[in-house]
């Protein structure tokens, strides 16, 4: 077995070799949400923007690729920083693919229902699968044509845009995909767009549009945006808090771990994880004037987490349940149904993985009931074409299970960690190698 280098980023199938604890400090790719929407809104708006610590994953390569069809330049200095010359100047001159990133489309979507003429989007077998009507249906009552597959999983999905009218508009599901694809369709349409949120999500949108000129609005959990132009700002994207999540949880799973995580992301909706696992008993620091997160070994209890709970913590869930897992006392999670449509079922796929390390896991329509204490064996886990999937296996083997834990599909870690195999060997000393 090979030691992890930068050769396992696409390895379709790794093998961890367990080791314990994890130690040590490290920094996380740059945040994939506030990255998608740089260059999102760098690419909307007036002049040149500067982006400095793009995530490096290919769901934001894909969003890159995607603009740069729209007759926006795109120049990598290769030193950390992007820069991304707007506005848009033509409808796409071909296909966007998005690959397997659900942000990347639905955001994306929004843009184009704003650009007079045709836009054509699709991903991966993955993404092609997820429901796009959520999007689709208020687009098109702003006036876009958007037409797709029979069934609601409409991509590839054709959006003819241009001549919007702004709406008020209450999704049911609590999304931050849906609220900012609305945002972005709001700056070039006629009149205010409101969305009204069923439960508060992470306000990036709103707040990156603040910074570049747009009029927008919050009042609990109604936000306004008005047309506008936006102008070139030169951004810095912070660390991800849902990659930090998989170290936090790397640090509870054996004794005397302790990992520490700098430059994340501290604003709203994203560091829920943090208070869930104090609550569960970890010892954590989190300094919200730096972002460094420290997390050491502790006893674990069990949680109840409901509907209120799930949109601060939604991307955190599978290694949250692995916590659990490990903790004293059965957790309950319910309110999260829109887990199912994420990169993968992810209440289906994550309870899969406990399954497969030997937890005895319960899935309901709407979440799981975990039982606690339990000893995690060695286990084969198939990622459903889900990193986070992928990842909680990974710290799980790495860190508690001993003998060897094989992955299938650690490709899907690409989109947005690529180099993760790497800092796992380094912070838990676990010998990591394809195989098949
Ligand atoms: C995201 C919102 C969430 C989250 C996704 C990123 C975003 O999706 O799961 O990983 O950047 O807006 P939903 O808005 O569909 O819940």
């Amino acid at each position: 077995m090979a030691r992890a280098d930068s050769d396992l980023d696409a390895v379709s199938c790794l093998h961890v070799n367990g080791a314990g604890p994890a130690r040590g400090s490290l920094r996380v790719p740059g945040d994939k949400s506030v990255s998608h929407r740089a260059a999102l809104l760098a690419a909307m708006a007036d002049g040149s923007s500067v982006i400095t610590g793009l995530s490096r994953g290919q769901d934001v390569q894909h969003t890159l690729r995607a603009v740069e069809r729209f007759g926006v330049m795109v120049t990598d200095a290769g030193d950390g920083r992007v820069r991304v010359e707007g506005p848009i100047r033509h409808e796409p001159d071909d296909v966007l693919d998005h690959g397997n990133a659900g942000t990347g489309i639905r955001l994306m979507s929004g843009v184009c229902a704003g650009v007079d003429g045709l836009s054509v989007l699709t991903g991966d077998q993955f993404l092609r699968r997820r429901p796009m009507e959520r999007v689709a249906s208020p687009l098109r009552l702003m006036g876009a044509e958007v037409t797709g597959r029979e069934g609601g999983r409409l991509a590839p999905l054709v959006i003819r845009g241009g001549g919007l009218t702004g709406i008020t508009y209450a999704p049911k599901e609590a999304s931050a995909q849906v609220k900012s694809a609305l945002l972005l369709a709001g700056l070039s349409a006629k009149g205010r767009t409101t969305v009204e949120e069923v439960h508060p999500t992470r306000r990036h949108t709103e707040e990156m549009l603040a910074e570049m000129g747009a009029r927008v609005s919050v009042e609990g959990r109604r936000v306004t945006v008005e047309p506008g132009a936006l102008t070139g700002t030169d951004m810095t994207v912070p660390g991800d808090p849902s990659q930090a999540a998989f170290w936090a949880v790397a640090a509870l799973l054996a004794d005397e771990g302790e990992v520490a995580v700098e430059g994340l992301y501290t604003g709203y909706g994203r560091s829920d994880f943090v208070g869930v696992l104090e609550r569960m008993g970890a010892d954590i620091d989190f300094d919200l004037s730096t972002g460094l997160l420290t997390v050491r070994a502790a006893r674990l209890r069990a949680a109840r987490l409901t509907a209120e709970d799930i949109p601060g913590i939604v991307d955190e869930i599978p290694v949250l349940a692995m916590a659990a897992a490990v903790a004293q006392g059965t957790t309950v999670i319910s309110g999260a149904g829109e887990l199912r449509a994420k990169e993968s079922d992810r209440i289906a796929s994550t309870a899969a993985m406990l399954r497969a390390f030997g937890v005895s896991v319960m899935e309901t329509e709407d979440g799981m009931v975990i039982e606690g204490g339990a000893r995690l064996r060695p286990a084969r886990v198939d990622s459903h074409g889900d990193h986070r999937i992928a990842m909680t296996a990974a710290v799980a083997g790495a860190c508690a299970a001993g003998g060897t834990t094989v992955i299938d599909g650690w490709d899907s870690v690409a989109t947005s960690y690529p180099a993760f195999a790497a800092d796992l060997v380094r912070l838990t000393g676990a010998v990591a190698g394809s195989g098949a």
